[in-house]
């Protein structure tokens, strides 16, 4: 009934432990470490934000990702075929894996659109077109390529072009091969910027800014952003990495593989913000959030330091490379449930899946510039889709997994799924994530998601 792949010895995968982590790291590094977490650490009050996202980070990111990966590994299947397996006679489950197709069309709408803009300004830091050490001109020059339809859809295309023809490649050979090379790649260029940024006269004044615990700071407002960071983060709520644990081995050590994960995630985060924010203090700009930071500031801040043109063009790399892991991941998701659910080959649902992203994405490209006054609930397409994704669609997948494993699937089952059928010696802590995962996480995901609603 849903194809060739119901034998699941037939089924694309990972082929190594050591691909399995790459591939999972791949998706959770992204855009989201380089500028979302260190400019929310930074403006949100240091270490002291930090120590609410480990927590939430902890008690609802770490325990989802388990029970997703498991999810996956048990049932062989893309996000939808999933629930029909693990509960076939519960048809509405399913549900959670259709929002999750929904969801990754729309995050790639505008993802594919900031990771745009990155590719472009690693031509514009090497032609040294941004080398100006005044913000506003950066503003301005960013201004032009963002308003601009023809280089705004072309930048989205190439993304999505070199991105869905990896894709297309499969699990092993196109998502596994890539990541394996990528990642390691990704770690050396963050440790280089890291020796610079330090090594810069009034560096230290960064790290205070980063880690220097305000805990006047920490609001139930702030508490909230800390768990929605956690969540989007680990790339949680929404079927990827119910997906990706489709492709785990049968002999993976789940707690172990989805911890490292988060470990090394976290590290590259940390990493970032120590790249990034002594540079800023050590010439004297402001800490900035969100899009200006990285396409305002920080051309302003590598101009000014020696090397600038280098460690500029280095950078950008180095974003550019954090996000394909998780546009890879972003695709799997409707690439899978296209080839596994509708019988499409793995090139024809690669294709399908970027023509639909290229055609939403449009109005998401165009947001900043012809489409900037077409508003829907305020918000231009860009921002809607944002909001959509990250603050409705991805809590409310959280809590439907959550309340699935948690209240459907059961103890019994995900004890014997996260123990290998027994072989590993890990029951506490199985305990543990099914406590988690049965109510503390959907309950604090629930005012996650209230709050986005501006429900209070
Ligand atoms: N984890 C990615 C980041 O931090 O940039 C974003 C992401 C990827 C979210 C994949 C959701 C997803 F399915």
């Amino acid at each position: 009934k849903y194809g060739s792949t119901m034998n699941p010895s037939k089924r694309d995968g990972f082929t190594s432990k050591f691909g399995v982590l790459v591939a999972t790291l791949g998706s959770a590094v992204g855009l989201g470490n380089i500028w979302k977490f260190p400019s929310l650490t930074g403006v949100n009050g240091g270490a002291g934000f930090l120590l609410v996202y480990l927590l939430a980070t902890l008690m609802v990111g770490l325990p989802l990702m388990m029970a997703e990966t498991t999810l996956g590994r048990a049932a062989r299947a893309n996000a939808i075929t999933t629930f029909d397996r693990l509960a076939p006679r519960q048809h509405g489950w399913k549900l959670i894996g259709w929002m999750g197709f929904l969801s990754a069309l729309l995050i790639m709408a505008f993802y594919s659109e900031v990771a745009g803009w990155v590719y472009a300004y690693i031509f514009k830091a090497m032609s040294g077109e941004v080398l100006t050490s005044d913000p506003k001109i950066a503003g301005e020059i960013f201004g032009a390529l963002v308003s601009n339809p023809t280089s705004s859809l072309i930048w989205q295309w190439v993304v999505l072009g070199i991105t869905g023809s990896i894709i297309m490649l499969g699990v092993s050979k196109g998502i596994e091969a890539v990541t394996r090379k990528l990642m390691p790649v990704l770690y050396i260029l963050l440790l280089v910027l890291c020796a610079r940024s330090l090594t810069l006269e009034g560096a230290a004044r960064g790290l205070t800014f980063l880690f220097s615990p305000d805990f006047s700071k920490i609001t139930p407002a702030v508490v909230l952003t800390a768990f929605g960071l956690a969540f989007f983060k680990l790339s949680l709520g929404m079927g990827t990495m119910l997906t990706y644990g489709s492709y785990f081995r049968e002999d993976q050590n789940i707690p172990a593989t989805t911890t490292r994960v988060m470990l090394a995630d976290l590290s590259v985060s940390l990493l970032a913000g120590i790249a990034i924010f002594p540079a800023v203090f050590a010439f004297g700009f402001e800490p900035a959030a969100g899009p200006s930071l990285v396409f305002m500031t920080i051309p302003a801040v590598f101009t000014a330091m020696p090397g600038g043109i280098v460690f500029m063009t280095i950078f950008f790399i180095l974003t550019a490379i954090a996000s394909v892991g998780a546009i890879l991941s972003l695709l799997e998701v409707p690439v899978a449930i296209l080839s596994e659910r509708f019988g499409m080959g793995r090139k024809k649902a690669s294709t399908c899946t970027i023509l639909v992203i290229a055609l939403i994405g449009a109005p998401a490209a165009l947001s900043q510039g012809v489409l900037a006054e077409t508003k829907l609930f305020g918000m231009n397409p860009f921002d809607l889709f944002d909001f959509l994704s990250s603050n409705v669609l991805l809590p409310l997948g959280g809590i439907l997994i959550c309340l699935f494993v948690g209240w459907v699937y059961g103890l019994p089952e995900l004890e014997k799924r996260l123990s290998n059928e027994g072989t590993l010696d890990n029951r506490g802590l199985i305990r543990a994530v099914f406590f988690l995962v049965r109510y503390v996480a959907p309950l604090s995901i629930a005012i996650v998601l209230l709050h986005g609603l501006k429900v209070f």
